[in-house]
């Protein structure tokens, strides 16, 4: 049955959906508004708060950890404080049962560890995801935090902040993310510019679109390297490309909306469709 409220493609994309074999879903951090976690590039977005040529690569943040103690409080703060507090929304919710129902490759770059909570599935965090600690060098994994742990960070830094120069405070209420513990250096297990994109969930990723039929993605701007790279592998091999995304479109199909509202009644139709 048409669906109009959900706009002329909707159908199309069930259709696809339904027929594919493998599909791989790729989001990005739109998928995450509905949870509290803001965007980077929006109106409102991080980056717009806290420029990315400051604050997304490990020199720049460095410089800003000397110079500015509070001004990356604040940043801290900005990024930590949503994620601690977050629970999963309809869509990772919707993106679970889809994953129950069909062969699909989640594949994210979001550190915010939500579609995991949502339920038990796999997911390519081809950024890293910022609840897991580890070291450095060699990335091995020394714990993962609650985000109950991460609330506490959070609190202390909200302490730290009616301070004129948190400096040396600083690196003490963040040792449980960045700092020492047995001898070995640890930090969150976050792809920043300028890092590699972790392994092997880039791989993994890679391989999922070379052998997905369509390729759903989820609140993504495709304006960084890692997002445009996987959409042109599979535009290039012959994928049905739908996007779901407010603003963005290039794909062969676009669902114009949020995903908290599309995605729920898009799989609840690939559901009933495919009986
Ligand atoms: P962006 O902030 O660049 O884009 C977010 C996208 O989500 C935009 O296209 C919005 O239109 C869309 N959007 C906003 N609200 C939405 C909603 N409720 N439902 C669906 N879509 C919505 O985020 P990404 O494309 O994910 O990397 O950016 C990826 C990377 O940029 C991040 O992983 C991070 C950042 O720089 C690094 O730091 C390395």
């Amino acid at each position: 049955m048409s669906q109009p409220e959900y706009g002329e493609n909707f159908d199309q994309a069930v259709d696809w959906l339904c027929t594919a074999d493998q599909i791989v879903v790729l989001t990005g951090a739109g998928i995450s508004a509905a949870s509290g976690i803001a965007t980077f590039r929006d109106a409102n977005g991080l980056w717009k708060r806290f420029p990315a040529d400051e604050f997304a690569n490990w020199k720049g943040l460095l410089q800003v950890a000397i110079l500015q103690p509070k001004r990356l409080a604040e940043f801290l703060l900005a990024v930590l404080q949503p994620i601690a507090q977050a629970t999963p929304n309809a869509a990772h919710q919707a993106i679970h049962r889809l994953v129950q129902m069909k062969p699909v490759a989640v594949i994210t770059q979001n550190v915010d560890g939500l579609h995991q909570d949502a339920g038990e599935i796999n997911v390519h965090e081809i950024h890293g995801n910022l609840l897991e600690i580890v070291t450095i060098p060699g990335n091995t994994l020394v714990k993962k935090l609650s985000r109950n742990d991460l609330q506490c960070v959070v609190d202390d830094l909200e302490k730290l902040l009616t301070q004129v120069w948190p400096g040396a405070q600083l690196l003490k209420t963040i040792s449980p993310l960045l700092g020492t513990s047995h001898g070995t250096f640890h930090r969150p297990n976050l792809v920043l510019f300028g890092d590699q994109l972790a392994e092997p969930a880039w791989a993994n990723a890679k391989n999922a679109v070379q052998s997905c039929d369509v390729l759903l993605a989820v609140g993504t701007s495709q304006s960084v390297y890692t997002e445009v790279s996987l959409i042109d592998e599979a535009r290039s091999s012959g994928v049905k490309v739908v996007v779901i995304d407010p603003e963005v479109m290039n794909g062969d199909l676009w669902l114009s909306g949020t995903a908290e509202f599309l995605l729920p009644p898009l799989i609840d139709a690939v559901r009933q469709k495919a009986g």
